[in-house]
């Protein structure tokens, strides 16, 4: 018994150890910004739900193969014409159409130790372009490059080749992802560093160094030219049909961002983050909470948004004929919030976002015609079409006889998202027999909690008629009596509720 508790303890003492941020400075990714973090629950094999969101019903479908892909999950992802190609980080390449995935049969990139950080083709150009890390064996550096594969129908893939039209030596310092865009004949793309370097001269604000950099390439005349400094780590580039360039950005604790890329900007990491550092906080006036935040004088741009607490953005994309209600809006990915984010903009500002959780850590996005792509830390390929025979019944309600007397609660609750909570109520999909108050929805009065059972026909019955009598104290409050003939064909509907 004692060797148990000796074991246990130094164990204990091990973790502790383990825990405790050896020094102050972060020099590493946490977890939600890798993808191996959070993929302990069980794989999807392969699901369809409902989701009402503000301004169109979907419906939504995930297909895993997590199975064929337990590591390295291929989440890069674009369309070649109708064809959606996913390349794995050691540039595996493939189609893939339903469950099966064909080998794209394109040449390698031939350099050695590659990373592939991101793939977009172009179809005005007829080309693939990738950003990518790799090292050189013969002196051990660690360059960041961005190439062009041109397409070519007459010819069989092995035959085309990959150009390098930019190519980096960051020497002995890794660089933290890098992504990239091509509007026109510029490709946009952003060297990411995590990795702060000396204090006195951080890698991000040195111009010596690309890391930490954006850069526009022009295909035409071959050139590089540095944009901003001052970039942490991106996940999402975007070339706008506007021709303005913008990006995600994965801030230290709350500093996540989105903003626009223009040249000559500084974005501020590591010495003006959005959020606290992590492991610290500071007693100084924080320079993007100060009052005198707008001060002409710094020189850092602002973000247009930021999100506090984090939510580790991903993938950027802008909407072109997938419907009226949403095109022109932009959608990007989320880690860490497992979720889209519809974001409109007016002018440049932020007019609206709408949050649309999926549940799992979305990292790619890709549109093709009326159906949205996404590929998850999950292993998962998730679609996000328009619900249109929900669309055109023109109700959120649920779509089955008497469906309407629902109209009261559907303020407050959900009836097809059956794992998301709102902040007002849990969600009714799937209520008939389920644990009273089991819900997720965190908000549960304490006199909810404190029913025993599950909720059947006469629960239901009698907390509708009356739930101050069923549960004192319970917070809902239906805002008007419900007479015994409404409660009952509202049971009934709830029963089919699935
Ligand atoms: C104003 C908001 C509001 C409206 C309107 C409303 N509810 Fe609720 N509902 C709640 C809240 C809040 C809770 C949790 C109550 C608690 O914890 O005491 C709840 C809980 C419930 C539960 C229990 C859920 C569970 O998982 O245990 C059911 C069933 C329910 N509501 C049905 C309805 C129905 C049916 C209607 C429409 C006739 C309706 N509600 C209208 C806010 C609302």
């Amino acid at each position: 018994m004692q060797q148990i508790i000796f074991l246990l303890s130094t164990r204990l003492l091990l973790c502790v150890a383990l825990f405790i941020p050896v020094g102050v400075q972060a020099q590493s990714a946490v977890c939600w910004e890798s993808a191996d973090c959070g993929l302990n629950h069980q794989p999807v094999q392969f699901s369809t739900y409902k989701i009402d969101s503000t301004l169109l019903p979907l419906s939504i479908s995930k297909t895993s193969y997590a199975k064929h892909y337990s590591q390295n999950f291929p989440a890069l992802i674009t369309a070649i014409q109708d064809r959606l190609l996913l390349s794995d980080s050691s540039g595996n390449m493939s189609f893939i159409e339903g469950d099966t995935f064909t080998d794209a049969g394109f040449p390698s990139i031939l350099k050695k130790n590659v990373t592939l950080r991101d793939i977009k083709y172009k179809e005005k150009l007829d080309s693939l372009f990738a950003c990518f890390h790799y090292q050189d064996d013969a002196d051990n550096s660690h360059h960041t490059a961005v190439a062009r594969l041109q397409i070519s129908k007459n010819s069989p893939g092995s035959q085309m080749k990959w150009t390098v039209l930019y190519d980096t030596n960051h020497k002995e310092i890794q660089a933290d992802n890098c992504v990239l865009d091509v509007t026109g004949h510029k490709v946009y793309f952003i060297i990411g560093s995590l990795k702060e370097g000396p204090s006195d001269r951080p890698y991000a604000q040195d111009k010596d160094n690309s890391l930490g950099k954006s850069f526009s390439l022009d295909i035409q005349t071959g050139k590089t030219k540095l944009l901003a400094t001052g970039h942490r780590m991106s996940l999402g580039i975007l070339g706008r049909t506007n021709g303005q360039v913008w990006f995600t950005e994965n801030g230290e604790r709350g500093g996540d961002k989105l903003s626009f890329l223009e040249s000559g900007q500084n974005h501020g990491w590591p010495l003006k983050v959005a959020g606290t550092r992590y492991f610290r906080f500071s007693k100084s006036t924080h320079a993007s909470s100060s009052k005198n935040h707008k001060e002409e004088s710094s020189p850092f741009s602002e973000a247009v948004y930021s999100w506090l607490p984090s939510i580790a953005p991903s993938a950027l994309i802008e909407l072109t004929d997938f419907h009226p209600q949403w095109d022109g809006d932009l959608l990007m990915g989320s880690l860490k919030a497992q979720s889209l984010y519809r974001i409109r903009l007016v002018d440049n500002r932020i007019h609206s976002i709408e949050q649309i959780h999926i549940g799992q850590r979305v990292r790619g996005i890709q549109q093709m015609g009326k159906t949205l792509f996404l590929t998850t830390d999950e292993g998962t390929v998730v679609t996000v079409e328009v619900d249109e025979r929900r669309l055109n019944s023109m109700t959120a309600l649920p779509d089955i006889p008497g469906g309407s007397l629902l109209g009261l609660c559907v303020n407050c609750h959900s009836f097809t998202q059956p794992d998301v909570t709102s902040a007002f109520g849990p969600s009714l999909a799937g209520i008939f027999g389920r644990g009273i108050a089991l819900h997720n929805f965190a908000y549960f009065s304490d006199s909810l909690k404190k029913k025993a059972g599950v909720w059947d026909e006469a629960a239901l019955t009698s907390y509708l008629l009356d739930p101050q009598s069923f549960a004192p104290g319970t917070t809902m409050k239906i805002g008007a009596k419900l007479n015994p003939d409404e409660v009952k064909k509202i049971v009934d509907i709830l029963k089919k509720l699935k």
